[in-house]
């Protein structure tokens, strides 16, 4: 059978300055596409570069004092670094200044001109230098360039311009007769409206003021303009016009050119023109997602740490930052970046739904077989739900990663995982071990592990490091024929036998107490908490009951009622009533000791949500601290129950 192929590209980037996080988005996207392709097994060609030429570059190498070549070589080593961090898997990484780049750049010049789709003219006109971009009086606001709102310059030189009004006509045929060549529609209708219809004046594709670019090969005084230069890359990297071209006849056209909004324009009307003078297919899809901003506006370098792609990944781990990217913002639409909302998607996605699964699965398998997956034996109807949902996404999984939906992709990975966990719920593991159903016991137990399994495998494209860590803790990490792509298509591929080995915590909870709002683990805070309990307590005021003996209002509301939510449990050394619980209270993790070992098993109990006396003075029981204490009710034969809430509230919500 003919090898599927899949040939997706990002722009190449400026190395005029060090990368910000908003960068690194379209890198993230395509890589997490390139992955997932591999995964369902096409033959992948994922390119990446940067783009070195012009005016720009020439201007911040002159300001740093330095070569143009030198200024770009240290910055292209530094975003190699970066794309190394971040796990990007390119094929390919093409720089403009590349000998293989610049001599097919001038050979496609040469064939313009050749074919009278060139001409040499007197350009007047204005230019925004920062987008390297041409405009006409019509479409400046205020003397500032439309796309990014900075001054353009007024430029006269003789220069050659390239005929795009010839192929006006044959580009909207195409745009209209391909509905998925330009992605998100609204973007289509814009480049419709806003450029073709108005008419398309010929582009000027050579500059004369400055050196700094590819020479027009029958005229050294001109350099090519760098859109022209830049955009080739995607066929020059394929070998187009040199000795040997087979890439480019295995992989072109591309199936997606993936870019950000603000260049959507030179890629679905310069660049499609480019080629069709050239004799070339157009690419399948041209997608351009949103911007990465910050609250308070644009992204950009000088905001600093917080932009920082290589302080955010020795923060927080490149998985994190990509899982942050890749689920909080629909593809297409613009979003926000801040620290608080990855910490929460962290805490709440991470360590929560996905950590707590496994952490709960391998507890469990722990104590009731020794940590050996065991063989399912006694089955029930509930068990069919879990596995249609498994069967069931790959093929969702493709449908939507083919429109570039990353978010809903995972959103769908998160729903099964969610599942996973109200079926522990739901199945109660440690009532079958009380009551000694062994064999259904095996069957839950079975069922959750390849689940994680299967969750595992769809992670890969996603979150490269993830999946190898929690094979580990599954003891398959040697077993190849268990992370593929087909061995999730069908539920229980798992074979029964294999032995876990629980390990570390996959993403430890976090919370912004550092130094200048730095991370920290919360384990650490148990020293802090510890502190503030060995505090003399704040001169207490005794709480004054009047002579009824009733609490006023004012009394009432001294107590700080809180719900929270259990993320686990476990026995208290030498105190068979205790139970030493770990609970989120808005984000906040506190200890509490509680005296309900008798009535509850600690696997039962993560994922409640409970209410807590949240300002009580921390106490010691039996040696260990507690920060609160839950309510529960004791009924008329002395059991005790925890109280919940009647509907789903989210922790740390305040109750009075
Ligand atoms: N050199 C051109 C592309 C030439 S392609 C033939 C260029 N480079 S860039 O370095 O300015 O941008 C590279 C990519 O980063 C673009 O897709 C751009 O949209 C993306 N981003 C830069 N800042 C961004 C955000 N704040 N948010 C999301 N993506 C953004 O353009």
């Amino acid at each position: 059978m003919e090898k599927k192929t899949f040939y997706i590209t990002t722009p190449i980037y400026y190395p005029s300055d060090k990368l910000h996080i908003g960068h690194s988005y379209t890198t993230v996207a395509a890589d997490a596409m390139a992955r997932f392709k591999r995964l369902t097994g096409y033959e992948v060609r994922f390119l990446t570069g940067t783009d070195e030429h012009g005016q720009k570059i020439e201007r911040r190498a002159q300001a740093a004092g330095k070569d143009p070549q030198v200024f770009v070589d240290e910055i292209v080593d530094w975003i190699k670094k970066l794309w190394q961090i971040m796990d990007i898997s390119y094929d390919d990484f093409i720089r403009t200044t590349e000998e293989r780049h610049k001599r097919t750049v001038q050979k496609i010049f040469q064939r313009f001109y050749d074919q009278g789709d060139i001409y040499k003219a007197k350009y007047e006109g204005l230019y925004c230098t920062p987008c390297e971009a041409f405009w006409t009086e019509r479409q400046v606001v205020d003397g500032n360039c439309p796309d990014c709102g900075r001054p353009v310059e007024l430029v006269s030189e003789e220069s050659y311009f390239f005929r795009m009004s010839k192929y006006v006509d044959r580009l909207l045929a195409h745009i209209e007769a391909n509905p998925d060549f330009i992605q998100p529609a609204s973007r289509k209708h814009e480049m419709i409206n806003n450029f073709l219809k108005p008419g398309l004046a010929d582009l000027c594709v050579s500059r004369t003021t400055f050196k700094w670019g590819i020479p027009v090969p029958f005229d050294s005084d001109h350099v090519i303009y760098v859109w022209l230069d830049a955009l080739s890359n995607y066929i020059t990297a394929l070998g187009y016009l040199s000795e040997d071209d087979s890439l480019l006849q295995t992989f072109w056209p591309a199936d997606v050119h993936l870019i950000g909004k603000e260049i959507v324009r030179f890629h679905t009307i310069y660049w499609p023109i480019f080629l069709m003078a050239l004799g070339l297919e157009l690419p399948k899809k041209v997608f351009g997602h949103g911007w990465l901003l910050l609250d308070d506006g644009k992204m950009s370098k000088s905001k600093g740490n917080v932009v920082d792609p290589t302080v955010l990944v020795e923060r927080y781990g490149s998985d994190a930052i990509r899982y942050f990217l890749l689920r909080e913002i629909p593809f297409g639409a613009d979003g926000h970046f801040s620290e608080e909302a990855l910490v929460q998607r962290i805490n709440y996605d991470l360590a929560n739904d996905l950590g707590n699964l496994l952490h709960r699965t391998l507890a469990m398998l722990k104590k009731y077989f020794a940590g050996r997956v065991p063989a399912p034996a006694e089955k029930d109807s509930a068990d069919e739900e879990l596995r249609r949902l498994a069967e069931a996404l790959p093929g969702t999984l493709e449908s939507l990663m083919d429109e570039l939906q990353f978010s809903s992709a995972l959103a769908e990975i998160w729903k099964f995982i969610a599942r996973a966990n109200k079926y522990i719920d739901e199945m109660s593991p440690w009532a079958l071990a009380k009551a000694g159903r062994t064999e259904r016991l095996q069957t839950v137990m079975y069922n959750l592990v390849e689940s994680i399994r299967i969750v595992s495998v769809l992670l890969l494209p996603f979150m490269p490091k993830t999946p190898p860590r929690i094979w580990q803790q599954l003891g398959i990490a040697d077993k190849v024929e268990l992370q593929s792509w087909d061995s999730i298509l069908s539920f229980g591929r798992l074979p029964a036998g294999v032995q876990t080995v629980p390990g570390e915590v996959l993403f430890p909870r976090l919370e912004l107490t550092g130094e200048g709002g730095a991370p920290v683990r919360q384990a650490t805070k148990k020293e802090k908490v510890q502190a503030q309990a060995e505090k003399p307590a704040a001169a207490e005021k005794k709480v004054k009951t009047e002579e009824t003996g009733l609490l006023s209002i004012e009394e009432f509301a001294r107590m700080d009622l809180r719900v929270a939510e259990i993320l686990a449990a476990e026995p208290v050394a030498g105190a068979d009533k205790l139970l030493k619980l770990q609970v989120d209270v808005g984000g906040e993790r506190r200890q509490v000791v509680a005296g309900i070992a008798k009535y509850y098993s600690p696997e039962e109990l993560p994922g409640k949500r409970v209410l807590l006396v949240a300002n009580l003075k921390p106490a010691k029981l039996r040696g260990v601290l507690s920060e609160g204490m839950l309510l529960a009710a004791t009924d008329d034969a002395g059991n005790v129950v925890l109280v919940t809430t009647e509907k789903p509230v989210n922790s740390g919500a305040k109750v009075k």
